[in-house]
């Protein structure tokens, strides 16, 4: 059975009481199901109080973000090694912080090292600008992107981490046709077989990010090598985020028992 993953990234949105609020109103409308993980990315402030309110068999946590050095004089920052005990997984190299923040290739590496140092789960956001799909440079990115921070990784370790596909293009403006989020992940997953090994490229987890609403979820799921999706604005909503969770739960229903039907 493929296990979804459905991960919310509430950027920098909600204080520590509105976050708890949030996960309070999830918490009754979504079910505890076995094939589907949902994991929430609230801000760093709220990491702490939301891992002593989530219901562990129902949510995990991830940060946005960390700094790649274990500890030190860098004023400002939370390590990963910080965040052990609060999160599961950790957002590296999203398109806000490579843009925003000038996060370039070597920190999102340094930090994809720093993530499984501390045995957090690295979210590698990968993805393309418009201008660069236009001119026909998206798998050129794609490489590099992945090239740069996957170079310190083993097979092992590549096969246990999560990728997320999210087009510069399509966040927060209009979700990627199925057709092109197929392609990129079809090239990613080949790139992991061809550098690593064919295990790797099986076992690690592909998610499609950008605009994802519930509209859209069934025609990307029906693309092959998607394991699930990074959500930003519709995580904000329960009533939104809890019908994605519902909806892909029931596609993987009845795509499971058409599969034994065949
Ligand atoms: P969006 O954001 O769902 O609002 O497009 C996705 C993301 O930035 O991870």
């Amino acid at each position: 059975m493929r296990k979804l993953l459905i991960v919310g990234n509430w950027k920098m949105h909600l204080n520590a009481s509105q976050a708890s609020l949030l996960v309070h109103r999830l918490s009754e409308r979504i079910k505890i199901h076995r094939d589907i993980e949902v994991v929430l990315a609230p801000s760093m402030l709220a990491l702490q109080p939301l891992s002593l309110q989530i219901d562990r068999r129902k949510f995990r946590l991830a940060s946005q973000n960390a700094y790649f050095h274990d500890e030190g004089a860098y004023t400002g920052e939370v390590s990963f090694t910080m965040l052990r005990e609060l999160v599961h997984y950790g957002i590296i190299g999203h398109s806000e912080r490579r843009h925003i923040f000038d996060e370039d290739l070597n920190m999102v590496r340094d930090k994809m090292a720093a993530a499984i140092r501390n045995e957090i789960t690295p979210i590698l956001c990968v993805g393309e600008t418009k201008h660069e799909r236009q001119d026909g440079e998206t798998k050129q990115v794609l490489h590099d992107q992945l090239m740069t921070a996957l170079s310190n990784l083993t097979a092992h370790e590549v096969g246990k981490i999560v990728i997320a596909y999210e087009p510069i293009w399509a966040i927060g403006q209009v979700a990627a046709k199925p057709d092109q989020v197929k392609d990129a992940v079809a090239y990613t997953r080949g790139y992991i077989a061809d550098v690593f090994n064919d295990s790797a490229a099986k076992k690690v987890r592909v998610l499609y990010g950008g605009d994802v609403a519930p509209e859209v979820i069934h025609g990307l799921l029906a693309v092959p090598g998607v394991d699930g999706f990074l959500i930003g604005r519709a995580s904000l909503n329960y009533q939104t985020f809890a019908d994605i969770v519902e909806a892909a739960h029931r596609w993987q229903r009845n795509h499971e028992t058409s599969k034994e039907g065949e």
